[in-house]
C-alpha cells in the first residue's frame, strides 16, 4: 500500500467516531485533509468544527463545513490529527507542518483524540524525527541555548512563521526515552510556547493504515 493510500484509509476511519450533530476538532496536514474529504460528505449530520490552523479552516471551509471558536464551543467529544511520529503508547510527535500549539490545545480540550497515521510513523522510539518547539521570536537564541545544554541540536526552520506570528527550532538527534519529562522540562523554558512532543496528552486511539491498532 502506498503511503497516500494509507493515510486515506485512515482519514476514512476516523469519520466512523464522528457522532451526529458533533462539532469536531480537526488538526492539520495531508493525512487530516483525507478526513476532512471524509468529513465534508457528511457536513449535513454535525454541526461543525474547530480548527487548528489556518490551512485547515480553508479546507474544510472549501467542504461546506462551519468553523467555530473553541472559545465558544467548551469541551469537544472529538479530536482528530495526524502524527510525524507515534509510540507503542500511544505519544506522539506533531508539528511538522508548523500547528503544533493549537493541535494541543485542541487535543487538551477534547475527550477522545483518535490519531491517524500511516505504516510509517511507527516508531519504537520517538527523536528520530526532529522535535517541533514553537518559541516567541525573541527568545529564539535563549532557547536555543538552553535545547543544546540538554544535548539536543536545534535548527531554527527559517522562513516559517506559525499561525501565532511565532518561530519554530526543530529539535535534531534526540533518542526519547522518557517524553513525558523530557516535555515537561522542555515547557518550563521561558521563551517556548510550545513543544511538539504529545506525551503528556498522548492519543486514545491510533488508527494506522485505516485500521484501529
Ligand atoms: C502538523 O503541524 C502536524 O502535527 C501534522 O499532524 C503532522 O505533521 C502529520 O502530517 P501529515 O499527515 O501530513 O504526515
Amino acid at each position: 500500500m502506498s503511503q497516500a493510500e494509507g493515510k486515506r484509509r485512515s482519514g476514512d476511519k476516523a469519520a466512523e467516531y464522528v457522532t451526529e450533530g458533533s462539532i469536531v476538532g480537526v488538526g492539520t496536514g495531508s493525512t487530516v485533509a483525507f478526513f476532512i474529504e471524509a468529513l465534508g460528505r457528511m457536513k449535513d449530520r454535525i454541526e461543525g468544527a474547530v480548527s487548528s490552523s489556518e490551512q485547515s479552516t480553508r479546507l474544510l471551509k472549501e467542504h461546506g463545513i462551519a468553523v467555530l471558536d473553541l472559545n465558544a464551543t467548551g469541551t469537544l467529544d472529538l479530536y482528530v490529527d495526524g502524527a510525524d511520529e507515534c509510540d507503542r503508547h500511544n505519544r506522539l510527535i506533531k508539528g511538522g507542518g508548523g500547528a503544533l500549539t493549537r493541535e494541543k490545545i485542541i487535543a487538551e480540550a477534547s475527550r477522545r483524540f483518535v490519531c491517524i497515521i500511516d505504516a510509517s510513523k511507527q516508531v519504537e522510539l520517538l527523536g528520530k524525527f526532529p522535535v517541533p518547539i514553537e518559541v516567541i521570536p525573541m527568545a529564539r537564541s535563549l532557547v536555543a541555548r538552553r535545547i543544546a545544554e540538554m544535548r539536543g541540536q536545534p535548527v531554527w526552520r527559517e522562513g516559517t512563521v506559525t499561525d501565532n506570528g511565532n518561530w519554530i527550532l526543530d529539535v535534531h538527534h534526540w533518542q526519547i526515552t522518557d517524553p513525558v519529562a523530557l516535555e515537561r522540562e522542555l515547557n518550563q523554558i521561558t521563551g517556548v510556547v510550545s513543544v511538539g512532543l504529545f506525551a503528556r496528552r498522548a492519543a486514545d486511539v491510533v488508527i494506522v493504515d485505516g485500521v484501529v491498532r
